[in-house]
């Protein structure tokens, strides 16, 4: 496989060609969080991944992109940094910096920019640089790249791309300047030329220097592809040894790397500038897999793949997909656990698995002290989380289910448009039960009788659909959202959804879904990159249906959805004609009628269906007769809480509970 073919990037020699992308993770800001990125990457590099680019870190203090955010300007931050090359040498990987300045995105009141344009994703408007100020910015790049050569690390990574500050030199939409850093391509360019320059200077041949290289802005005035390639040509004279993609600014409202972006599906940027260099280019975004890695390889859109969330989900993926890609727990792109808990400053980790970033508190080799027989009751993400991971600690798992397949509500969600990537949690859970040789009891509805001679027993029976009662609700046309998605009733043209949660909102999605509708063309995405920053006018698919959600609450409707990828759901079926209704109170469904007051004024609207995604209560019904015998009883998931439940709260929870059960060295 070309994957595993060695590659040489500058001075290094690289055993594969996946390099794991660039995460900041939060832990970089954390009370001994180097001491936990030392451990993370270091399972990385001894997974398999060929080389490893750090998360973003600043050059000075305004370019962190939060206060008190991680820079590295100092001999004390060379101790700490060194503490991750050391690890991650010593598992016989290599490491490059990420040197990162936000410019105008820095979400704090001392942001500079190439000039004084807010962005409308910050509150804080920047203040520009004078040209003394550029110069004393290339300078500090440059004092940054020594000291992480100090540090220990194989190179560098200089981002240029999202929209951050050496973006934000190269277009005109950021860039108003009259000195040389503004006005024609050449002076716009300048800034990151005399960065390349500088630092080469200053580290030397033997010293890897890796460019993050916008080249799909998707915002206006962004840069034109002749002006890309003039950029890439101009950095590989200027001694870069190798060019990263970067697809779309942060404030660009175009889906790059949520669950709905196809897989490798902005490899053709990459592929459109080979040839152009002859330096090693690095494709990225949304490659999950590695048979999608070398798809890419093969069809000769890049040199090397960049994976940077499937390392999150997976430490070991490159070396797992060597033997048996079904063992490898793969990334599904749902943002979750890590790029919304960055967003909500907490530190970075995954749904799917819980220890990244914790690896020291639930290690993987842990073995429980004592081996006890344990029953698992619910295959749902919770239950199944609790039974691999109660299994890896060396225990005796049963698992109990009583329906004919293993999954619960995942079993639903994977039938979402766009959310298909739960059939791969599915198939490595699957996988794992087997590989651990768990006893599951598929059809099989665990009774009292049945747990007692168990050691412990964790329950996740998961949740059950809240009732929905008004007059009339008792109607036909009135239905449940699962009978909705598996497909057991039939559902007319005009549809009422009632409640506006993430459940809510998947059924809109998968009623309006149009199967014809492909990617780059629904979100306006121009594969030539004919015009600047590659926008074209969106063609959003038709949908068959006309659907109106309702939200009792005052907020923004789908205001509570995923912090990175609400605005997606809430774009995508506003495109679709869906019609949202906050300030809801419901009086009657009579005569294929809804009857309702929004905002206290009555409608009366006919509808074909309406669908009830009112929410869920918790669904425990065997805690208290346990309990009752004195049996130790662990409730996990829905059936500990249906409050603010998803399978990011699921999955931790199954795994807590292995651990609660299990003393372990
Ligand atoms: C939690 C998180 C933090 C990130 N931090 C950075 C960063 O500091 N620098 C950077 O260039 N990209 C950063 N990215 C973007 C990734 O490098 C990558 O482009 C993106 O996740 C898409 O690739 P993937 O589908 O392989 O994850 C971050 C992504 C995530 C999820
Ligand atoms: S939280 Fe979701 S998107 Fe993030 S790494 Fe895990 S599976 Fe991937």
């Amino acid at each position: 496989m070309l994957v595993y073919k060695p590659i040489t990037l500058g001075p290094l020699k690289l055993s594969n060609r996946i390099l794991m992308g660039s995460m900041h993770t939060g832990l970089e800001e954390a009370k001994d969080g180097f001491k936990a990125l030392a451990r993370f990457y270091a399972e990385r590099a001894k997974g398999g991944a060929g080389l490893i680019v750090t998360g973003g870190i600043s050059p000075n203090r305004r370019g962190a992109l939060k206060p008190g955010g991680a820079r590295l300007t100092s001999r004390r931050q060379v101790k700490e940094h060194s503490l991750i090359t050391d690890a991650v040498h010593k598992e016989g990987g290599k490491i490059c910096l990420q040197i990162l300045h936000g410019g105008r995105y820095c979400y704090h009141p001392f942001n500079v920019g190439p000039s004084n344009i807010k962005a409308a994703i910050n509150r804080f408007s920047p203040r520009s640089l004078s040209t003394r100020g550029v110069r004393k910015t290339v300078r500090q790049y440059s004092e940054c790249a020594v000291l992480a050569k100090e540090a220990g690390y194989d190179g560098i990574e200089i981002m240029g791309s999202e929209g951050y500050l050496i973006n934000q030199f190269l277009v005109t939409a950021t860039n108003k300047r009259t000195d040389t850093y503004g006005g024609s391509f050449e002076n716009r360019m300048r800034f990151a030329l005399e960065i390349i320059q500088s630092i080469r200077e200053k580290v030397g041949k033997d010293f890897a220097i890796i460019f993050r290289l916008s080249m799909l802005d998707l915002v206006n005035e962004g840069s034109s592809w002749s002006e890309i390639e003039m950029l890439a040509k101009s950095l590989e004279n200027h001694g870069v040894d190798a060019i990263n993609t970067g697809i779309g600014w942060h404030e660009a409202r175009i889906p790059t790397i949520a669950t709905l972006v196809p897989r490798g599906g902005f490899a053709f940027v990459t592929q459109k500038l080979m040839g152009s260099v002859q330096i090693p280019l690095i494709t990225t975004n949304r490659f999950n897999t590695i048979e999608a890695c070398e798809e890419a390889l093969a069809s000769g859109c890049a040199d090397m793949v960049s994976m940077a969330r499937p390392f999150l989900a997976d430490p070991e993926i490159v070396n797992k997909s060597k033997v048996n890609s079904n063992a490898v727990n793969t990334c599904i792109g749902c943002n979750q656990a890590c790029l919304d808990h960055i967003f909500k400053n907490k530190i970075a980790t995954c749904l799917v698995n819980p220890r990244a970033s914790h690896e020291d508190k639930w290690p993987r080799q842990a073995k429980a002290n004592v081996i006890k027989r344990v029953a698992v009751v619910g295959s749902g993400p919770a239950g199944l989380s609790a039974t691999i991971e109660a299994a890896r600690l060396g225990h005796t798992v049963t698992l109990f289910e009583s329906n004919s397949e293993i999954g619960g509500q995942f079993n639903l969600a994977k039938s979402i448009p766009g959310k298909d990537e739960f059939n791969e949690t599915l198939r490595y859970f699957d996988f794992m039960l087997k590989e651990f040789a768990v006893q599951v009891k598929l059809n099989t509805r665990a009774e009292i009788a049945s747990l007692t001679d168990y050691d412990h027993i964790i329950l996740a029976t998961g949740v059950k659909p809240r009732n929905w009662t008004i007059p009339g609700s008792d109607s036909k046309e009135v239905v449940s959202y699962i009978d909705v998605l598996k497909g057991n009733v039939a559902v007319g043209k005009r549809v009422a959804i009632i409640g506006a949660g993430g459940i809510g909102f998947d059924v809109a999605e998968f009623l309006t879904h149009d199967e014809t509708s492909q990617f780059l063309e629904e979100w306006g995405i121009d594969e030539t990159l004919a015009e600047r920053g590659g926008l074209k006018e969106p063609m959003p698919g038709k949908s068959d249906h006309h659907v109106e959600i309702f939200q009792r609450s005052e907020g923004k409707v789908g205001g509570k959805l995923g912090k990175t990828t609400g605005w997606i759901h809430r774009l995508q079926i506003k495109n679709k004609g869906v019609i949202t209704r906050n300030c809801i109170e419901y009086q009657s469904f009579e005569e294929g009628h809804l009857t309702f007051k929004e905002s206290g004024i009555e409608h009366r609207i006919a509808f074909d269906t309406v669908v009830v995604c009112a929410g869920q209560t918790s669904y425990a019904p065997l805690l208290d007769g346990l309990r009752a015998k004195g049996k130790s009883v662990i409730s996990i998931g829905g059936a500990l809480s249906a409050s603010k439940l998803d399978a990011q709260r699921a999955i931790k929870e199954g795994l807590e509970a292995a651990y609660e059960i299990s003393p372990w060295s």
